[in-house]
């Protein structure tokens, strides 16, 4: 087994190993400490039938039960896919994960890492785009880095200011997905320590005690900075790729630029985390 970064700062790449097969403990070690310090780790090759997709996730943690069930897997329903071709009731066509976002930010406890495996990919494009936010805190400036220090963002299943709109829950999704969380706007890393800046533009509704004025240029100020291209990694998919990414310290977006005449359709499955602190 190999592993080699793919940029500057973010992303290792994982070669010879087949996760359907049996892992060893050194091996699963050194793959988490590249997830951990890299945060998208993408294992390429790999041919993962769901349940084994399930065994393999399961070597870095618990699953973390998804908050729309209507993208379950019938017969694995702790897998959901990841597909261009469903549509809104209106027939607008559907493109998951369009829009700067970090997975399920109005858990109590998120996610820690999301996994996509690629089952079926378009000729060109689909990439998917990830942006630092360790480094993105890391470059603020002192003034800014004091300024949002203490503050809490209110996350909710979809924000009234996102670009893009969700699918809506079922009543009984409604029943398990809370109203709204609080979650610090800085967040330190639980394994790596580190800081970084923690914003969702689909599901913050706003920041606790700001009013709307003063918190939605605040946002987006932090948002363009964090995605500016320094602090970015862009995946380009390869037939066979895991990625598995950290979503404690990564915004990510989908690309919905190629033909859509084409099937985009991959499995995901994410991992529990812990409550952001
Ligand atoms: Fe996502």
């Amino acid at each position: 087994m190999e592993i080699r970064p793919l940029s500057a700062h973010t992303g290792a790449e994982v070669r010879g190993i087949d996760l359907g097969h049996p892992v060893s403990d050194d091996q699963r070690d050194a793959m988490y400490r590249a997830f951990v310090e890299r945060s998208v780790l993408v294992v390429r090759d790999q041919a993962l039938a769901p349940a084994q997709l399930l065994d393999a996730v399961g070597l870095f943690g618990a699953v973390f039960p998804q908050q729309n069930s209507r993208f379950a897997i019938p017969d694995c329903p702790q897998i959901h896919y990841v597909s261009n071709q469903d549509s809104y009731p209106d027939g607008r066509r559907y493109i998951p994960g369009d829009g700067w976002h970090t997975d399920h930010s109005n858990a109590v406890r998120p996610p820690k890492a999301t996994v996509l495996h690629a089952v079926k990919l378009p000729n060109a494009g689909g990439d998917t785009q990830y942006a630092n936010m360790a480094a993105a805190y890391d470059g603020l400036p002192d003034s800014l880095r004091d300024r949002i220090a203490p503050l809490m963002g209110i996350h909710v299943y979809q924000s009234s200011h996102s670009a893009r709109q969700l699918m809506t829950l079922s009543n009984s999704d409604k029943e398990r997905v809370p109203n709204a969380v609080l979650h610090p706007l800085v967040r330190t890393h639980p394994e790596s320590g580190a800081k970084a800046i923690y914003l969702n533009p689909i599901r913050i509704e706003g920041i606790l005690g700001l009013d709307h004025k003063e918190a939605l240029p605040l946002l987006t100020e932090l948002l363009e900075h964090a995605t500016s291209e320094r602090f970015q990694y862009r995946h380009q998919w390869k037939p066979g790729d895991l990625v598995m990414w950290d979503n404690r310290c990564l915004l990510h977006k989908a690309n919905g630029d190629y033909d859509m005449d084409q099937t985009r359709y991959l499995y995901r499955v994410m991992l529990q985390g812990d409550v952001p602190h």
